[in-house]
């Protein structure tokens, strides 16, 4: 399987002021990510999350340990345009995204910015938009849009870029419950047009159809692995006090109650059909 992305023992602080000690906000950390895969990466206020996800972009740089992205090393200051064509990133709050005064000309800004040529950007602009069912409002104003609408352009203007990788820190975090739906219907269909998607987020619900979850907590990793297996350790994910999805959780609750379904899971059919063959065996 091609590696994207490889972070090998990556430590980043931040220096504040002169006798204040630095923030040790990624403490030692590796992985890779799989070409093509989706990963969701949860963790609590403060455990780096951002940080790392701005790490994977080159917008910060580590303090120690490397980061590679499709083999550019993002220390390489000549790398930094070619690192940040091929990750992408969508933060969570639009606003701070969007930079024009009518639609299509903000989803084109990142492909000028790479110097493509306008026959291009022409088509390109035009994809993105209808990839997030956005291309009825493309001569529209960007501040009449909703939250929700929003995003979406910002993900658009991403996506023109056409990058390999798609890095979303907690995208969702500022819309109502429609909006986050609509959001993650793209994601997934980013994911599934082969897009590399990495998802920050603290809806343990968002994390359920990517094929891993890694937990930070406190600048450390303390679980990586498919939803599945990880969510399975729903104790040791409680007493770092996060949430475990719904499903899990109700689960828990069951085997305790002495109803013998299995731990872990996290799909709503899951659990019916475990509830339904237990029934039948009755
Ligand atoms: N610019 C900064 N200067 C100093 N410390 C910072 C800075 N940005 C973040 N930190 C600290 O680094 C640590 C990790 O922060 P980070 O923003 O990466 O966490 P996060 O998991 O994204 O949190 P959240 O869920 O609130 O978005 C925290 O202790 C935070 O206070
Ligand atoms: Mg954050």
């Amino acid at each position: 399987m091609d590696k994207v992305i490889t972070v090998e023992d990556l430590t980043f602080e931040y220096t504040r002021g002169e006798n204040e000690e630095p923030v040790k906000a990624l403490d030692g950390i590796s992985f890779e990510i799989d070409k093509g895969s989706f990963t969701a990466i949860i963790g609590k206020n403060g455990s780096g999350k951002s940080t790392l996800a701005k790490n994977l972009n080159g917008l910060l740089i580590p303090t120690s340990g490397s980061v590679f992205v499709e083999g550019y090393d993002t220390r390489d200051d000549e790398a930094i345009w070619e690192i940040r064509q091929r990750a992408g990133m969508v933060f969570q709050n639009p606003d701070n995204q969007l930079v024009s005064s009518i639609v299509e000309d903000d989803v084109a800004f990142g492909p000028e910015n790479l110097g493509i040529e306008p026959a291009e950007i022409r088509r390109r602009v035009d994809k993105a938009l209808e990839d997030v069912n956005m291309g009825e409002y493309k001569m529209k104003a960007p501040h009449l849009l909703s939250g929700g609408q929003k995003q979406r352009i910002a993900i658009a203007g991403v996506v023109a870029m056409r990058p390999e990788i798609i890095i979303f820190d907690e995208p969702t975090a500022m819309l109502d419950p429609k909006g986050r739906k609509e959001i993650m219907a793209i994601i997934k269909e980013l994911h599934q047009d082969g897009k590399t998607v990495i998802l920050i987020t603290h809806f343990m619900e968002e994390t359920i159809d990517a094929d891993r979850v890694i937990i930070l907590n406190e600048g450390k990793i303390l679980l990586d692995g498919a939803p599945e297996e990880v969510f399975k350790r729903a104790d040791e994910i409680r007493a770092v006090n996060l949430e475990v999805p719904m499903m899990t959780d109700l689960a828990d609750r069951l085997i305790k109650e002495g109803i013998d379904v299995p731990r872990g899971i996290i799909r709503e059919e899951d659990m019916v059909e475990a509830i339904c063959r237990l029934k039948s065996q009755n």
